[in-house]
């Protein structure tokens, strides 16, 4: 299949690159588009065969079930029923990062979700998507823009690399913001349950309702006792091709560890990267530090985290390390995807 590419730098002077894929998406073919968490790819979800091929392209499981993008809060035409505290965090949090599992009425196909009763649905804050949507005249099923189980994209580049051929069209914009997919919230039981952290934090989440929880299964390493209620992430997922190994423990420590690993790595004639915040990156003479930007800001952490996942693969090292850092905020969903890129690999000092 031939993947036609067009980068929007403005929604104005490139309007007409918008109602091109728009058209595309509103005739069943396949799109990837910027949003601010990670780049998409997008089908007109009311349409079976569509959703269908995004399946196919990124090799996904048929049993785990897609986004529903909107762009607009009216989505009584999807969903059975919208709880107020639904609507509550619809109007505090989009369009953002956040998206909403409801009971969905029959339009949506039992193809994008999964055979599953409810729907997840989000309102993205990117003028592109936003703009795509509403030109598509239809909702867009979007999971992440990659090849299944491989890191999310963040820039434009990066979805090319997984999709050129496979998919109709690529719309390029800039690079997302937040960096790690939407925090996903259950809202078909009370009180509501995060079943993905995002970049809507549960300290966040809290101000709206204190009573939400989060699901066990997020922090631990799914198993037949802990299954998580998000079927996407019972998978091995964001993974690099390269072994990631976590250090947890003391800064001390785990700096005295990571030193000791790559070492012994180097010895034996192997490539060891180490993710590193800048403030470490010092202490860290011997393998080949990638700087996932500043200690103190764990949102610029979040935006480098898949990218500097890629960019381990691109050196083709045999080894990534990486400090722990601490599950509160956004942390929360950086150590999430961390754990689940490292397959749950995690030596505690
Ligand atoms: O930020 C995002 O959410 C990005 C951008 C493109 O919007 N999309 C995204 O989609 O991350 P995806 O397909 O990579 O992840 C969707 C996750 C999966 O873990 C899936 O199992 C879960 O959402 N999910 C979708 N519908 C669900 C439902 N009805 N109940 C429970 N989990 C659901
Ligand atoms: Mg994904």
């Amino acid at each position: 299949m031939e993947t036609k590419v067009a980068i929007i730098n403005n929604i104005n002077n490139d309007i007409e690159y918008l109602k091109e894929a728009a058209s595309i998406i509103y005739d069943g073919g396949l799109v990837a588009f910027p949003t601010e968490t990670v780049y998409g790819l997008g089908a007109n979800a009311l349409n079976e065969a569509a959703v269908l091929k995004i399946f196919q392209a990124k090799g996904r499981p048929q049993d785990n079930p897609l986004i529903v993008h909107v762009a607009s809060k009216e989505i009584d035409e999807l969903v059975e029923y919208v709880p107020e505290v639904a609507k509550e965090l619809m109007d505090k949090f989009w369009p953002g990062p956040l998206t909403i599992i409801l009971n969905k009425k029959d339009i949506i196909p039992n193809r994008t979700s999964a055979n599953l009763s409810s729907v997840g649905i989000r309102m993205p804050n990117s003028e592109i998507a936003l703009k795509l949507i509403e030109l598509s005249g239809c909702p867009i099923a979007a999971p992440s823009a990659n090849i299944s189980g491989r890191p999310s994209p963040t820039d434009v580049e990066r979805c090319i690399e997984d999709l050129n051929g496979k998919v109709d069209y690529i719309l390029g914009g800039m690079q997302s913001d937040v960096g790690v997919e939407s925090t996903i919230v259950d809202c078909t039981v009370m009180p509501p349950v995060v079943l993905r952290p995002g970049g809507i934090t549960l300290e966040m989440l809290k101000e709206i309702c204190n009573e939400i929880t989060i699901d066990k299964a997020i922090q631990g390493k799914p198993d037949e006792n802990l299954k998580p209620k998000a079927p996407g992430m019972k998978y091995r997922h964001y993974a690099p091709k390269a072994k990631l190994k976590i250090i947890k423990g003391n800064r001390e420590k785990t700096i005295e560890k990571i030193n000791e690993i790559v070492q012994n790595y180097i010895d034996n004639k192997k490539r060891v990267a180490i993710l590193s915040t800048e403030e470490f990156k010092s202490k860290f003479p011997l393998g080949e530090t990638i700087s996932l930007g500043s200690e103190n800001n764990l949102n610029e952490v979040a935006r480098n985290l898949f990218e500097s996942l890629r960019k381990c693969d691109d050196i083709k090292v045999d080894l990534i390390l990486c400090q722990a850092f601490e599950e509160k905020g956004v942390g929360l969903a950086i150590m999430n995807r961390l754990n689940k890129a490292a397959g749950f690999n995690i030596i505690e000092v």
